[in-house]
């Protein structure tokens, strides 16, 4: 089992622009990618309705598009559902799974398994699988336990991973949208935890790549410092991915030293 090739950032818009505001702000992303020496990747995910015009017309090789979220099934009838074949067609090639605003608001930890199951066996697409803690499980010691709980639901459809590349986004629940941060150190620890745990779960069908990444409330003065290490494999990032300048100057300078 590798770690991801090359790091990958990635822009989170949520609900947050209407359809012009999406495009307009994907114009800028991605001109500001074309013209540098890329070292990592770079993945937008905006709504549904501006997704499938960027993604399907994406001509630019720096920049991915990816989905909030995904259907657990295929086409039929589901009615407000979108399916994986659909975002495959338009050139998707990630799809974040298990946001703690979904599983929060939504209700959506009973699916998670479902859209994993979808993803990994009937699609290329590459699933990114968000999990964390709350502060009160944090406080009282419980956050390894809380993921590798998430991690086993999450998984407990699939028998193997191999060939297949799956990101994990540990986001600790108080730190989105907050301003709080994690130290880098203690994000690794975690990261490192949850690739032991994929490990023991997975030991004869590793994934073919695995990458964790760091979110929660990243942005312009403290991304430096997730770069130590390996161990975290690229960022998530909500707030700062929808003002242009502030994500290129991170996508542009998030890199393995
Ligand atoms: P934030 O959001 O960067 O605004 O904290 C991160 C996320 O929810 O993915």
């Amino acid at each position: 089992m590798k770690n991801l090739a090359r790091p990958i950032i990635i822009g989170n818009w949520k609900m947050n622009l209407d359809y012009k505001s999406s495009l307009s702000l994907a114009k800028k992303i991605s001109s500001g990618r074309a013209q540098k020496n890329i070292k990592n990747d770079v993945l937008l995910l905006p709504d549904f309705l501006p997704l499938a015009e960027l993604s399907s017309k994406n001509k630019n090789k720096n920049i991915f598009y990816g989905a909030q979220d995904v259907s657990p099934f295929s086409f039929g009838p589901y009615t407000g559902e979108v399916s994986l074949e659909n975002l495959e067609k338009l050139g998707c090639k990630y799809i974040l799974v298990g946001h703690s605003e979904r599983r929060q608001y939504l209700s959506e930890d009973k699916i998670i398994s479902l859209k994993m199951e979808n993803i990994i066996k009937n699609s290329k697409l590459v699933p990114i699988l968000c999990v964390g803690e709350n502060l009160s499980q944090r406080k009282s010691g419980q956050t390894v336990v809380v993921i590798k709980k998430q991690l086993q639901e999450a998984f407990s459809k699939i028998k193997g991973l191999s060939g297949q590349k799956i990101i994990i986004a540990y986001e600790p629940i108080w730190a989105i949208g907050t301003g709080k941060n994690i130290s880098a150190e203690e994000a690794i620890i975690v990261h490192k935890k949850i690739k032991e745990i994929i490990m023991t779960m997975f030991k004869n069908n590793l994934p073919r790549e695995l990458g964790v990444v760091y979110g929660g409330s990243v942005n312009l003065s403290n991304f430096q410092d997730f770069k130590k290490s390996e161990d975290i494999s690229g960022l998530l990032i909500g707030g700062s991915s929808l003002k242009a300048n502030d994500f290129l100057k991170i996508a542009n300078n998030f890199f393995y030293v």
